[in-house]
């Protein structure tokens, strides 16, 4: 079912397409807009299914054999997200390997849509993988905040300095989560649009129609122009031309620099987008590598949102406010009775602490051994959330002691054009005259 531009098949298509036959029953939309696991026949909410969402988007999971392959090329064990299926999928991630392996040119682009004052433990996940594939392979980042994007598509952000307020206090939260600010180039769009970039953005804008955007985002004539022409802006981020600043001005060598973008899957019907018109315009297509969202506290069936106190852990929250919420809102795959529970066992797989810890706690070995007990029912709800909370008491106090650390001068200069500085591979394999 490709369109008339050989597009993969639209998502808002696939989902209608796929609509159960109960009335009652949805499918799961995962859009950048919107994302929901679906309902069953009895109105429960169902956890997403990614890897159905692999199939329909077109992406390829990460097979034990590619984490083979990162570890011998980086020299790296894999990050706990990678081992543990967390970040899951990609495309192309194997170029991006291969360039590394030579030492050739590439950079990361991650980015996020200021719609909130506080980021939450959900936001972090993405950045915190960032981060260490910056450590990982030693190359340029730039985060993109798309302060523009939230005003066009907001109900809530009424004027642009609501936006730009948003994205001011999402920086710190981002430079906390620990960019080495020698290789990281941090943007606000509203500020940095303008000069090569824009060439960029208008360059994307000239090859996306209408029929397009419709196809890959759902949209219909009542969305605003702005929401239309937006998909080419976050586009233009994955061309190294974009920062003269960065990669200098030989356009035909930095033409050929590829990024890889670590994100959440939702953020991927933009880059599919782009990807479908890069080598047109005479750039690399970007690589994806793509992550699950962390469950709400209610459950597998939806990702936490800043917009529902309820549903969140947030970087500001207190120890205190991190136990009580844990204690009170997280979904617990245990039994209704610590007899049945000791008896029966509980789910590791509806768990929210447990989800948490898979997430969180670093160590494989321990977070096997809770996996057992709380399934053989000898270890207990309270237990298990007892051992969560004090993970996320320690993750939220570390990024709030860097978080202390951030002043005005931090964020001005991770935010200024400049050079950057950085190694990529040490020990590039050269490659054998023929
Ligand atoms: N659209 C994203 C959001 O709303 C922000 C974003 C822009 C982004 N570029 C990105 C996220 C690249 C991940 C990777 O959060």
């Amino acid at each position: 079912m490709a369109n008339e531009a050989g597009q993969p098949p639209a998502l808002d298509n696939l989902s209608l397409a796929d609509k159960a036959p109960s009335s009652k029953a949805t499918a799961q939309v995962i859009t950048p807009f919107d994302v929901s696991g679906g309902v069953d026949e009895s109105g429960k909410l169902l956890p997403v299914d990614y890897e159905k969402l692999t199939r329909e988007f077109g992406a390829t999971p990460i097979t034990p054999d590619l984490l083979e392959r990162f570890e011998r090329v980086t020299g790296h064990r894999p990050h706990r997200f990678m081992r543990r299926g967390i970040v899951f999928s990609h495309r192309d991630l194997t170029k991006i390997l291969d360039l590394h392996e030579k030492g050739k040119e590439f950079y990361l682009y991650t980015g996020r849509g200021p719609s909130s004052d506080s980021m939450h433990v959900g936001h972090t996940v993405p950045f915190e993988f960032t981060k260490w594939l910056q450590d990982v392979f030693d190359v340029p980042l730039v985060i993109m905040l798309t302060d523009d994007e939230k005003y066009m598509h907001s109900q809530k952000i009424k004027d642009v300095e609501d936006a730009k307020n948003f994205a001011k206090s999402n920086v710190k939260d981002i430079i906390a989560v620990g960019f080495d600010m020698k290789k990281t180039f941090i943007f606000s769009d509203f500020e940095f649009v303008g000069g090569a970039f824009y060439e960029n953005i208008c360059r994307m804008a000239k090859r996306i129609t209408i029929n397009q955007v419709r196809g890959t985002f759902g949209f219909n004539d009542s969305n605003n122009i702005g929401e239309f022409h937006f998909c080419a802006t976050q586009s233009a981020t994955a061309f190294a031309t974009s920062f003269p600043h960065i990669f200098g001005t030989d356009k035909k060598k930095v033409s050929s620099i590829p990024c890889l973008i670590p994100c959440a899957i939702d953020q991927d019907p933009y880059f599919r987008q782009c990807r479908e018109h890069a080598e047109k315009m005479k750039y690399k297509k970007p690589s994806l590598i793509h992550s699950i969202f962390l469950p709400a506290l209610q459950g597998p069936g939806s990702k936490m949102s800043a917009s529902v106190d309820s549903s969140a852990i947030f970087m500001s929250d207190t120890p205190k406010q991190i136990k009580t919420k844990i204690n009170k809102f997280a979904f617990s795959g245990g039994k209704e009775t610590a007899e049945e529970h000791r008896e029966l066992g509980g789910d590791t797989k509806a768990d929210v602490p447990f989800q948490y810890l898979t997430f969180f706690l670093e160590d494989d070995e321990e977070l096997e051994r809770i996996r057992v007990a709380y399934e053989k029912g000898e270890m207990l709800t309270g237990e298990m959330k007892q051992r969560c909370i004090a993970e996320l008491q320690e993750y939220v106090k570390g990024f709030q002691e860097r978080h202390a650390q951030v002043t005005p001068e931090v964020v001005a200069k991770f935010m200024s054009q400049r050079p950057l500085e950085w190694n990529g591979n040490p020990n590039p394999v050269v490659a054998e005259k023929k």
